[in-house]
Formats: C-alpha cells, sequence, structure tokens
C-alpha cells in the first residue's frame, strides 16, 4: 500500500489535518490504535479560539460548529471570593467558542466518513521506518495481519504516549518538562451551567473551573491531589467541594445531578524540540502539552496543523520544502507563548502543596494587579483569544 501522507492518530490533529489535505487532493491515510467510539468517548477540551474556528471552517466541518457553538464575550477569574470579568470582546474584538472536542473530533470523523477516505481504527503495534530517508514506511497489525505502508511524509498525531515523538533516535530531540504536583478532576452533567460564562476560580481550597458545553449541559473541574482516585469522589462529594471553592453567588446557581463523566487528568508542560525530524513531523500533543488552565491544548493542536497543512500543500502545488523546513520553527515559537500563559495562569490559581505564605501574597498581589490594570487583563484576554498565527 502507498499514499502520499501517512497520519498516526485519529484524534483532532490527526482528523484536522487529513480533512485539509484530503480537500486538497493529497492522499492520506490514518492508522488508529484505538477504535471510533473509544476516541469519541473521551471528554477533554471545550473552548475554541477564533483561529481553530476558522481552519474548522476551512476544511468544511464547520456547519454544526455555526449552529451549536456559544461564543463568549469574556470570563471570570475569582480569587479568594472576589470575582474578576476579563472582557475578551471589549480588550481585545474578538471572541471563543465553546465547543466541545469531542463535536469537533465526531465532525471531522464524519466527513472522512463521507469522503471515503481510509482509517484504519484498532490498528496494533504501529512502527515507523526509514523516516530519516526518502521513502519512509509504516507497519501495523491490523484485523490479525501484519501490513505495510510507504508515503512520502509521517505526520505524528499521535499524543503525548504515542508512538512517533518515541521512535525518534534519543538525542535528535531535546525536551523541556514541567510536572505539576496535582490534577483536575473534571465532571459532565447535564444541568444548565452555574454562570453564563466560564468561572476560573482560586480559593483556599484549591483551583476550580465553572465550565459548559451548552446551556442544558455543564463541565465542571475541581484541583486534586496527583494521587487521588476518581472512585473516591462521590457526585455529592464533587459538588460540595466544587461549591466550597467558588464565589457564593456562583455556588448558589450551581445544579448538581447525576455524572456522564468523570475523570482525572495530570496536569504538565511539555515541548519537544524540534518537531521535525526527517520526514517525520509531531503535531499537537505528539509534540507538545500544556496544563489545561489557559484552554490551550486543542488550540495549539489547531496552529501546529494549519502550519503543516500549509507546508505540504506548498509542497505538493508549488514544489517549493521553504514551509516542510520552517515548520518547526514556527509551531515552536507559538506553542512555546502558550506554554508561557498556561504555566503562569496554571502557578496563579491553583494552590500549590509547597507554596508558602510568601508565595501566597505575591499570587494575591497578582490579582490585586490585573483587578486594577487595564493592560494586565489586555495581556491575559489577548492570550486567552488565541496569539496571530
Ligand atoms: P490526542 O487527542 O491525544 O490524539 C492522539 C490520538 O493518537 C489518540 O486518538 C490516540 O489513541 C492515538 N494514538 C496514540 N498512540 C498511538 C499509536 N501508537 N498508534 C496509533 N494511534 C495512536 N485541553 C484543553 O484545552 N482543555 C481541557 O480540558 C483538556 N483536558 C484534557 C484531558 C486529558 C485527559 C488529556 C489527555 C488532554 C486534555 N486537553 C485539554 C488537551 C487536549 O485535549 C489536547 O491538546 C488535544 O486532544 C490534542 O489533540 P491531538 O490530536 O494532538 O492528540
Ligand atoms: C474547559 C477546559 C479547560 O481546560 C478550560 O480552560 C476551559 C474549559 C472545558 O472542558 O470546558
Amino acid at each position: 500500500m502507498r499514499t502520499q501522507v501517512v497520519i498516526v492518530g485519529a484524534g483532532p490533529s490527526g482528523l484536522l489535518l487529513g480533512q485539509l489535505l484530503s480537500r486538497q487532493g493529497i492522499d492520506n491515510v490514518i492508522l488508529e490504535r484505538k477504535s471510533a467510539d473509544y476516541v469519541l468517548s473521551r471528554i477533554r477540551a471545550g473552548v475554541l479560539e477564533q483561529g481553530t474556528v476558522d481552519l474548522l471552517h476551512e476544511a468544511g466541518v464547520g456547519a454544526r460548529l455555526a449552529e451549536e457553538g456559544l461564543p463568549h464575550d469574556g470570563f471570570s477569574l475569582a480569587f479568594e471570593g472576589r470575582l474578576q470579568r476579563v472582557d475578551l470582546k471589549g480588550l481585545t474584538s474578538k471572541q471563543v467558542t465553546v465547543y466541545g472536542q469531542t463535536e469537533v473530533t465526531q465532525d471531522l470523523m464524519e466527513a472522512r466518513q463521507a469522503a471515503g477516505t481510509t482509517t484504519f481504527y484498532e490498528a496494533e503495534n504501529v512502527q515507523l521506518h526509514d523516516f530519516d530517508g526518502a521513502s519512509p514506511r509504516l507497519s501495523f497489525t491490523f484485523e490479525g495481519k501484519r501490513r505495510e505502508i510507504a508515503c512520502d511524509f509521517i505526520a505524528g498525531c499521535d499524543g503525548f504516549h504515542g508512538i512517533c515523538r518515541a521512535s525518534v533516535p534519543s538525542g535528535a530531540i531535546e525536551t523541556f518538562e514541567r510536572v505539576y504536583p496535582f490534577g483536575w478532576l473534571g465532571l459532565l452533567v447535564d444541568q444548565p451551567p452555574a454562570a453564563h460564562e466560564l468561572v476560573y476560580a482560586s480559593s483556599p481550597f484549591g483551583f476550580a473551573l465553572c465550565s459548559m458545553r451548552s446551556q442544558t449541559r455543564s463541565r465542571y473541574y475541581v484541583q486534586v491531589p496527583l494521587d487521588e482516585k476518581v472512585e473516591a469522589w462521590s457526585d455529592a462529594r464533587f459538588f460540595d467541594e466544587l461549591r466550597r471553592r467558588v464565589p457564593e453567588e456562583v455556588a448558589a446557581a450551581v445544579i448538581p445531578g447525576p455524572s456522564l463523566e468523570k475523570s482525572i487528568a495530570p496536569l504538565r508542560s511539555f515541548v519537544a524540540e524540534p518537531l521535525r525530524f526527517g520526514r517525520l513531523f509531531l503535531v499537537g500533543d505528539a509534540g507538545h502539552i500544556v496544563p489545561p488552565t489557559g484552554a490551550k491544548g486543542l488550540n495549539l493542536a489547531a496552529s501546529d496543523v494549519r502550519y503543516l497543512f500549509e507546508a505540504l500543500r506548498e509542497h505538493y502545488a508549488e514544489r517549493s520544502d521553504a514551509g516542510l523546513d520552517a515548520y518547526s520553527a514556527r509551531a515552536v515559537a507559538r506553542v512555546w507563548k502558550a506554554v508561557r500563559f498556561s504555566w503562569s495562569m496554571t502557578n496563579l490559581l491553583h494552590l500549590f502543596p509547597e507554596a508558602s505564605p510568601f508565595d501566597q501574597r505575591i499570587r494575591r498581589a497578582e490579582f490585586d494587579y490585573l483587578a486594577q490594570s487595564q493592560a494586565a487583563l489586555t495581556s491575559v484576554a489577548e492570550n486567552y483569544v488565541g496569539l496571530p498565527y
């Protein structure tokens, strides 16, 4: 079997890249380890930057997003019970759109299926070969048989624990990492959201986030220790803890209900450099991770996809490799700014087990500064809506 681009991973990065390539007439095949249902059952991000929304429209999958996505003009930060609105629209003239990653993935899967483009779900033991030369190949097991596929390029869209980055010879990629001493316990519930905009709250008991998926479905998170088990959290315990961490007026509006999903995600900052080795390109979580506090993970995956898609289009349509050669540097420059923003929001809003009274005063001073300075709020707002590509 032969194709132009093999994409490893059918998360949002892989599916979006595949969709954009297919629309340009560039052949691609996706190899995904899990089943389509499993991929769709993962509840993750919820906030899309305008650049991500634009790219989804460009990929021809914007119809349901335009219909069901919720445009948000702002969000609130809460610190020790005080609320500070960040007026995204007023400060930057831009908005964000609340639309779940699950919905993005579903729209992309449906478009791919309608176009009849090949995807191998439940492709086991994917291995990469000869990607430092001109003729890369991949082998994988599908329906019990070992298969091989040759290609021009490999897009490593297989997430943080994938095989692509791990296949690069050690020493060829430098990595930078910070692991945070806590995770987020998330809960999805079919009840109207507690507030009409997102609330990111810091409290003496730890961080909490009130988010949503629609007018009737809410997504909530609370910071928990790294060794915490989901089983230890009944729905009642979750809602009690959430209410204790958000300002009174928000707590009063939280409507509990049976959880549709509950899971814990660890928090990590991670960047691999460069994002290219030979004919292998790393995209999205395969190349970098941010803690979810800035809502940047999915949006960075989309900006990587835009850079790589344009580079591959140039390669095939214009016979120029300038974009491919520039891919890593362009993507990494944008990634680091989001890494910095997500790290600073994480530091501001979370309770660190080792924090001293001095650290706590610094966090309070930072919040006071935000509350008094249009310049400081503008900086938060322009990062939150997404820096230019
Ligand atoms: P992924 O979505 O991880 O997709 C990678 C795909 O590759 C998966 O389908 C996987 O099964 C497949 N794969 C892996 N290994 C192989 C292999 N060897 N062979 C074939 N296929 C393979 N971001 C936010 O902004 N807000 C959030 O609340 C948020 N919550 C998150 C919670 C969790 C638990 C995680 C892990 C991430 C979260 N993120 C969040 C980040 C955001 O979801 C990611 O940035 C986004 O999913 C990145 O998309 P991706 O396609 O690059 O990677
Ligand atoms: C959601 C997740 C985030 O990490 C975030 O910053 C905002 C919203 C969400 O899942 O809704």
